[in-house]
């Protein structure tokens, strides 16, 4: 939303989730083996992060707030407008484009949760077993077969898992197209409004 503050600041809520989700989706894209305990592991503390971020949308500081950056392809087209005649609007949260990639961005993510979540489980409850990988915990989905049967499973009538594996992948190449274009934009907007856009983000800095 516009406003006519000069300093944004972003509380160490926002700031916090913001690096470890990007921590969290660096180790699942690098890291981590796929579908391993780690890479499962990783995924539910991106799930608890991305919760939290998601519940200061609702109870935090007004900046960090839905009510802030809400989701607007017409501010969004106006604020190209704005950008066209080099016009410079302070906004207190997200800008209207800004704010279109991050609820992008948390969608991608909602998918990629759903789908690792519904292909692993959920985590077992009290013991917390070495073996319990999760490679164990998607053959259990698939009831007699064991970790031969996926390739037994490629001739299969479509299983429920291998679409949940489909949209996962694509889900998070999507993510990373995001992400890229997000990194553009973060650049873009420093470059054209001249503020430390990144510096905002970082720890003690405003
Ligand atoms: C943004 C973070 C994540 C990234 C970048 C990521 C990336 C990937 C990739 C590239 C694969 C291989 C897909 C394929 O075999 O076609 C994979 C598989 C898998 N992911 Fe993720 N993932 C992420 C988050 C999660 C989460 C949140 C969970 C669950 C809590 C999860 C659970 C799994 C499982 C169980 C597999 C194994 C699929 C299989 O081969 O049977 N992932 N992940
Ligand atoms: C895995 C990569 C990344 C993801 C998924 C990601 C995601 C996000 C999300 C969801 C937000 C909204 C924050 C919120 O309101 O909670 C955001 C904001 C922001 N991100 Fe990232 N980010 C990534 C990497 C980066 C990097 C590498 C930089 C620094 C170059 C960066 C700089 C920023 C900045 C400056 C903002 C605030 C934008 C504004 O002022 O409106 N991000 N990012």
């Amino acid at each position: 939303m516009t406003a006519t503050t000069n300093t944004r600041r972003w509380d160490p809520v926002v700031k916090l989730t913001h690096w470890t989700i990007v921590a969290a989706i660096l180790a699942n894209a690098v890291i981590t083996e796929e579908g391993s305990a780690a890479h499962v592991w990783v995924g539910y503390a991106l799930a608890a992060i991305l919760a939290l971020r998601l519940l200061w949308g609702l109870i935090g500081p007004a900046e960090a707030r839905f009510t802030a950056f809400p989701p607007s392809p017409v501010r969004a087209l106006r604020h190209i407008g704005e950008i066209r005649r080099g016009e410079q609007a302070e906004h207190a949260s997200h800008n209207p484009l800004g704010a279109l990639m991050v609820y992008a961005i948390w969608s991608c993510l909602g998918v990629i949760i759903a789908t690792g979540i519904a292909m692993a489980g959920f985590p077992p409850q009290g013991e917390s077993h070495e073996e319990d990988r999760p490679a164990a915990y998607a053959s259990a989905e698939y009831g007699e077969e064991s970790e031969e049967g996926e390739e037994a499973r490629e001739g299969g009538e479509g299983h429920e898992e291998d679409g949940m594996e489909e949209l996962h992948e694509v889900a998070v190449n999507l993510l990373y197209l995001l992400i890229v274009l997000h990194i553009a934009g973060v650049v873009f907007e420093t470059r054209r409004s001249g503020r430390q856009v990144v510096l905002a983000m970082l720890p003690r800095r405003r």
